[in-house]
């Protein structure tokens, strides 16, 4: 699908965002492996978590999905059957390295396969750690999907993760949950700490001290009934947009503000933006809270080590924002953004460069000069939800109509987003 955006004059009013995706997927694992009925309102409406809750089905799992309300019949931590058919984790990385930790331990075979992105994407960073528990996983050259798991009884294991990636430290931690004893998972850079929360939520035994978790194995999970706060990264659209559309306020409503993810509120207002938190509060250990956001001048900034790492995902839109402010905008030790749903880097790069904005590629990043124009242009997300939806924003401030090509990716991870995009913006005049 193509999609045509116009400049935009500002952008005003008070929208809510899709429930965030990283906390929906740990929820429809958890609550499949507790003993009874877990109810998660606000559940992400993108597919990827969607994908996740076809797999729970084919596991034997009864869900329930009333728009955004998921009903999950939880069936203990022995519960899943066999699946009848392929696990289908589609675009999700998440999906699939979770998925894997969770079914390598299982007493039957399985198979988790992917759409093509998917299908490229690293798996060794998590093959490895559960052959080290013991597992018996086969994959496409050893590292790619489909990966065939022949599951088997698994041992705990003390962990230091080789790469910063809450998937692997979560795929570890699922498998841990079937293991006698402790599980220890080490971190050097702090990731999101979403499963540390929800493991707690449902009653498993879990300490963290600063970066290494333990997890007692073999714990009863109960159901629950959760709420899931608006997404933070599917926010960073909006609040970039608010921050460089002259005149614009605009209203984030219940955004999920856990401090392992708001790196990019500390960035933002670093960079001069003007963004005011409202209604703060906790549900089930993750905090949220409504976010004012208004046009300012931004200053740009320099994004690396372990900053990097938190804002992985905020990148592209950020590029955005780097290309019009005052200084621009340098990206270092990102090089995971290679291995994302595309490897961002280029495809950051190459729809600038459409643009017509300056920008180089660096190994692990870019470098973005300030106080540029972006010019309409015909872009491209590649199948990435993320580089859509970034330029969709840059489409806003460009000198006239932007198509962009494969629009309908944002689906992934926001599918609200072009609708709330229109809702918000008024059309600039000609
Ligand atoms: C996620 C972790 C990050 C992030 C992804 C979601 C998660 O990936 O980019 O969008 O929910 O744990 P990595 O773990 O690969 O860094």
């Amino acid at each position: 699908m193509e999609k045509i955006i116009r400049p935009s004059a500002r952008l005003s009013g008070a929208i809510t965002l899709p429930g965030d995706k990283s906390i929906s997927h740990r929820y429809a694992i958890l609550a499949s492996l507790a003993e009874g009925t877990s109810r998660i309102a606000n559940y992400s409406t993108g597919a990827d978590c969607h994908s996740t809750l076809g797999c729970l089905r084919n596991l034997g799992i009864g869900i329930d999905v009333d728009s955004a309300t998921v009903t999950i019949l939880g069936k203990g931590l022995d519960g899943w059957t066999a699946p009848s058919q392929d696990l289908d984790a589609g675009n999700s990385g998440s999906a699939m390295r979770m998925l894997a930790g969770t079914l390598a331990p299982q007493p039957f075979r399985s198979r988790l396969i992917g759409d093509e992105s998917l299908t490229r994407r690293p798996m060794g960073r998590v093959i490895e750690p559960l052959t080290l528990m013991g597992a018996s996983i086969t994959a496409r050259d050893g590292k790619f999907p489909p990966l065939e798991i022949d599951g088997r009884p698994l041992h705990s294991i003390d962990y230091t993760l080789p790469v910063a990636s809450a998937q692997v430290k979560t795929c570890v931690l699922l498998a841990g949950l079937f293991c006698e004893g402790e599980t220890v998972v080490r971190e050097t850079i702090r990731t999101r700490d979403h499963t540390e929360v929800a493991l707690t939520q449902f009653g498993a035994y879990i300490t963290v001290n600063k970066r290494v978790i333990s997890l007692e194995g073999r714990p009863k999970l109960l159901g629950r009934d959760l709420i899931v706060p608006s997404d933070l990264s599917s926010a960073a659209f909006f609040l970039v947009a608010a921050s460089i559309v002259p005149g614009s306020s605009l209203l984030l409503r219940g955004v999920g503000l856990n401090p392992t993810r708001s790196a990019l509120l500390d960035f933002l207002l670093s960079a001069g933006a003007q963004i005011r938190i409202v209604n703060f509060e906790h549900t089930a250990g993750e905090p949220s809270g409504d976010l004012q956001v208004s046009y300012s001048a931004i200053q740009g900034g320099v994004i690396e080590g372990e900053v990097a790492a938190a804002l992985i995902d905020e990148i592209p839109v950020l590029a955005i924002l780097g290309a019009v402010s005052e200084n621009g905008l340098i990206v270092r030790d990102a090089r995971e953004l290679r291995v994302k749903e595309t490897d961002r880097i280029a495809t950051v790069l190459d729809n600038l460069h459409r643009m017509g904005i300056e920008a180089e590629e660096l190994p692990d990043g870019m470098r973005i000069p300030g106080r540029q124009k972006f010019h309409a242009a015909r872009v491209d997300s590649f199948g990435d939800h993320r580089i859509a939806m970034a330029f969709a924003v840059a489409a806003l401030i460009a000198d006239g109509e932007t198509a962009i090509e494969n629009a309908e990716a944002a689906s992934v991870s926001f599918p609200e987003f072009y609708d709330l995009l229109s809702q918000s913006t008024c059309t600039a005049a000609p």
